[in-house]
């Protein structure tokens, strides 16, 4: 997902190659294609952020616990989902498409039992709405819901539609073990937190994930423990704010913060690489930056979104820093970890920016020095502060154009980048054959860059290799092992 690709972004469903459908053994396992066996498959979509993804390896491992088997194939699924992003309205937009393209589906399979359902922060935004809007949807889960689903399956089943959108305080998910679904067996998420307390004005997030609330730091441990024994070699912790990761040993009443937990996921193994997202810059510490200066294992890498480069517009979007606290917060990674990299969101066009303020924006991508950046215009939520307090006031070409400068001066910020790196030696791990040719791998470095390099014979998907960089495009460093 976080793909060295500065226009790439996280909340845009990805093209079909890319997309979270699952990628299942039906081929090489006769019993699962034959529904007369009574074995029922299901076909799971999603779209939007890392999270939504990791939500639906929990939905599978909820499914199969219950006889259902999953399917890349939408053509032989009895139950479709669709897991849901409302993050922007287009991306709303793009899950009604899909709707439509199943009830295509629906309606050549006439005869068969196909149902449909919706999770994800559109179920939880629209709630009642949606079945009301879609008609062939039969059922509706909000992320905290999704313990219900088999029971919502069985009075879909017998033709009564189905709604769970409540949101829980304490909901972690943390007894069920995902599914891992299209994985390269390499890099797997991990779900440390959920949900979001800080209310940025613009942000949907609040209102259909609900309250922060931390997972068992020993069930993490235990599931990066499992997925190293399985010959993963790199994890990514998720949260909508990993920084305020808090939880309470019930038995010795210890404290673990986050940058305790990223010593106790460093420690699973020094051959387990960690990465970590998303930090606030309200709340990432010094005490994590040591903690990722100390182990080698943890990347140097920092996902930060800024959002804006003004101050004024920072306070409209309740981000509750400031320009001169995000650049401290920058100054400080470069001081403690030198050859950190450091990516962000950026928004454009929020509410009365003035093209003063944007350029402050400019500004501020030049100071932290990004490699990389999550680029988006303002797109008003329903029900956001921001869209109760402050009108959305600045025309769609001036926000798409203010966009393309962010965008420009990204792409020639990365390709700088690059280029030093061009005569530097990495620790790459290999995560698969590059996308061009089968002659060549694919991997990352710690600083998140991906590097394109010969294939040598006896290594594989999951090894690490030293590689040497000889020319770079804007994207991907290529080079050779040595
Ligand atoms: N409009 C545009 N971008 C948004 N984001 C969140 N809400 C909105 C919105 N209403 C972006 C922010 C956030 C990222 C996940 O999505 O940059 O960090
Ligand atoms: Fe949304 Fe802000 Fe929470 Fe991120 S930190 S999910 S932008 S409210």
């Amino acid at each position: 997902m976080y793909d060295n690709n500065p226009t790439l972004d996280p909340h845009k469903p990805l093209d079909e190659s890319q997309q979270g459908t699952v990628y299942y053994k039906t081929s090489d396992d006769p019993s699962a294609v034959d529904p007369e066996k009574g074995i029922r498959h299901f076909y799971i979509e999603s779209y939007g952020c890392a999270m939504n993804f990791s939500d639906s390896e929990i939905v599978a491992s909820i499914l199969g616990d219950v006889g259902f088997q999953p399917t890349r194939d939408v053509e032989i699924a009895d139950l479709i989902l669709i897991n849901t992003c409302s993050i922007r309205d287009k991306a709303e937009k793009n899950v009604r498409q899909r709707l439509r393209v199943f009830n295509q589906v629906k309606k050549r399979r006439k005869g068969a039992q196909v149902l449909v359902g919706v999770l994800g922060c559109m179920a939880e935004r629209l709630k009642e709405k949606l079945m009301e809007q879609e008609k062939l949807v039969d059922m509706v889960l909000g992320p905290d819901a999704y313990r219900d689903l088999p029971k919502l399956v069985a009075k879909a089943t017998e033709g009564q539609k189905g709604i769970n959108v409540l949101l829980s305080r304490e909901e972690t998910y943390a007894d069920i073990s995902p599914m891992r679904l299209d994985s390269n067996g390499v890099v797997a998420y991990i779900s440390i937190m959920r949900g979001c307390d800080n209310m940025c004005s613009f942000c949907v997030v609040p209102f259909t994930r609900g309250r922060e609330r931390s997972r068992n730091a020993f069930s993490i441990i235990a599931e990066a423990t499992d997925l190293y024994q399985r010959g993963y070699r790199e994890v990514t912790l998720l949260g909508q704010n990993v920084d305020s990761y808090k939880w309470e040993n019930p038995d010795s009443k210890e404290l673990v913060n986050f940058a305790n937990l990223l010593e106790m996921v460093a420690l699973v193994h020094p051959d387990l690489r960690v990465r970590f997202s998303t930090s606030h810059p309200k709340d990432i510490t010094d005490e994590v930056l040591y903690t990722i200066k100390k182990y080698e294992n943890i990347c140097n890498y920092i996902h930060l979104p800024v959002q804006s480069g003004n101050s004024r517009i920072l306070k409209l979007m309740n981000r509750t820093y400031d320009r001169e606290w995000y650049l401290e917060r920058v100054r400080a990674i470069y001081r403690i970890i030198p050859d950190c990299t450091i990516s962000a969101d950026i928004i454009t066009g929020f509410c009365s920016e003035t093209e003063e303020e944007h350029q402050d924006t400019l500004s501020i991508m030049r100071e932290s020095g990004y490699t990389m950046s999550y680029m988006f215009y303002y797109s008003e939520r329903p029900g956001t502060l921001a869209a109760r307090k402050y009108p959305d006031d600045i025309p769609l070409e001036v926000k798409k154009r203010r966009l393309q400068d962010v965008v420009d001066l990204q792409m020639e910020m990365s390709h700088t980048h690059n280029q030093t790196d061009i005569g530097k030696t990495f620790k790459v791990l290999i995560e698969g054959d590059s996308k061009k040719s089968d002659q060549q791998f694919k991997g990352r470095t710690g600083q998140n860059k991906m590097v394109i390099f010969d294939k040598k014979e006896n290594l594989k998907a999951g090894d690490y290799v030293e590689v040497k960089i000889n020319s770079v495009t804007r994207a991907t460093l290529l080079g050779e092992i040595v």
